[in-house]
């Protein structure tokens, strides 16, 4: 069973190797510690900060419990079992076939947003091209109202803010209000019976928890799947536009390689972009046994973070951590995870981040520009807050 019990206080008194990351890039604390794999943060957590470290405790479900929060996770507050018989209904959502066949949807999605954004003139990479093209992306996926855009980028925007300010009751005030953005187009899909989008088919799917005959998902499991497939999900999208935009625009011959480039090389070298500067920090897990991990003891009940940004930038298994190199580094590549709670949503933020990068790519060069000063994200937040960059039309070049 998972320990859910409320962690003690950590014991161990904070050293020369804390990790403090308030109010600074991730990114740049945790390289200040390179070659530390387990450290304590300010708040008295256990980070960890090596590759192998991470992928132990991502691996070890059994010492490693996902269930830290009190309130229904599905699947990612989920352990063993209960955890594999959601994954079974969740996986299929993101297989080849469905990939493929909203492709053609994602390339229009982008196509028209690239279509309208100005040339030769400043824009942010991550305000105007992420978030925008996030939401609209999983909004014609899900099959949401398009009408809904401008209060889903409204609501990205608080809730931004509220895990900027680590105030538990601005992130609640902003989860409460994504559950009634969901629990509107839930009711509107069953008054409906609308059965042609992956919503209501969410809304159809049936379970066997505990060795019981299936059973339709009940109303909070589909509004918590939901929760995860996009709550958490536009942020990262819109972060993952930001870094990978502002590194094409800063290495030219990179972005060339790029452009020529066939579909599943782009992919890999989206991947170790990500991998090189992830902006998807950190998953939280409480430890339900003593465990000795890098060098630390870690008491049963305390907890953890494993630290997927500094994981991917250890240099015992990336050598040299900047060097983008996508055979080598693929297998160890972090970025989505590993374990049980690896991510399902990886094949569609792939093909999400590979149509976008295409569409621009197709259309322009990306140069940087300093008309919008770009600007790094703070913790818990990796990534660029903002990137300046300007379009170049291809055409007008000839
Ligand atoms: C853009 C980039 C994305 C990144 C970098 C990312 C990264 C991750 C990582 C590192 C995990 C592992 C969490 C853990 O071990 O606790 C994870 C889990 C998860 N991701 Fe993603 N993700 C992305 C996009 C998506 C998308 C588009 C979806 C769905 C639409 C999605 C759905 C999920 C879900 C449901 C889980 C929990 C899985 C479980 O606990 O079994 N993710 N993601």
């Amino acid at each position: 069973m998972p320990h859910t019990a409320p962690s003690p206080a950590i014991t161990t008194a904070p050293t020369a190797d804390t990790l403090d990351e308030r109010n600074r890039d991730p990114r740049q604390a945790t390289e200040e510690m390179r070659g530390t794999a387990v450290s304590a943060d300010a708040s008295g957590d256990w980070v960890v900060l090596g590759h192998d470290e991470a992928v132990q405790v991502a691996c070890d479900a059994d010492s490693f419990s996902s269930a830290v929060s009190a309130h229904l996770q599905v699947p990612n507050g989920l352990n063993g079992e209960r955890h594999a018989a959601f994954r079974r209904v969740i996986d299929p959502f993101f297989s080849a076939r469905r990939m493929a066949a909203l492709e053609p949807v994602l390339r229009s999605v982008a196509r028209d947003l690239v279509a309208a954004l100005p040339h030769l003139a400043p824009v942010d990479a991550v305000a105007e091209i992420g978030s925008v093209f996030a939401v609209r992306a999983q909004t014609r996926w899900l099959g949401w109202p398009t009408a809904l855009e401008p209060r889903l980028l409204a609501w990205m925007d608080a809730n931004h803010a509220a895990t900027r300010s680590g105030e538990r009751s601005r992130t609640a005030a902003v989860a409460a209000d994504f559950d009634a953005i969901i629990e509107e187009v839930v009711t509107a899909k069953t008054l409906d019976g609308d059965r042609n989008d992956v919503t209501s088919e969410l809304l159809a799917t049936t379970v066997s928890l505990d060795g019981e005959p299936e059973r339709p998902l009940t109303r909070p499991e589909v509004v918590s799947i939901l929760r995860n497939w996009t709550g958490g999900d536009l942020g990262s999208i819109a972060l993952c536009v930001g870094v990978v935009l502002h590194d094409l625009a800063a290495a030219p011959r990179l972005q060339e390689r790029m452009r020529v480039a066939r579909r599943p090389e782009r992919a890999a070298i989206i991947d170790e972009l990500l991998r090189r500067d992830d902006p998807f920090v950190s998953n939280r897990r409480v430890a339900t046994c003593p465990v000795d991990l890098g060098g630390q003891h870690i008491e049963a009940g305390q907890r953890v973070r494993i630290h997927w940004t500094a994981a991917n930038r250890d240099e015992r298994v990336f050598f040299d951590p900047d060097l983008i190199r996508t055979g080598s580094h693929a297998g160890h590549n972090l970025v989505y995870g590993v374990g049980p709670h690896v991510c399902p949503g990886r094949p569609l933020a792939t093909l999400e981040l590979v149509v976008l990068v295409e569409a621009l790519l197709a259309a322009c060069r990306i140069e940087p520009s300093t008309d919008i000063p770009t600007s790094r994200e703070v913790s818990p937040v990796g990534g660029y807050a903002r990137v300046g960059i300007t379009l170049r039309p291809i055409r007008e070049e000839k």
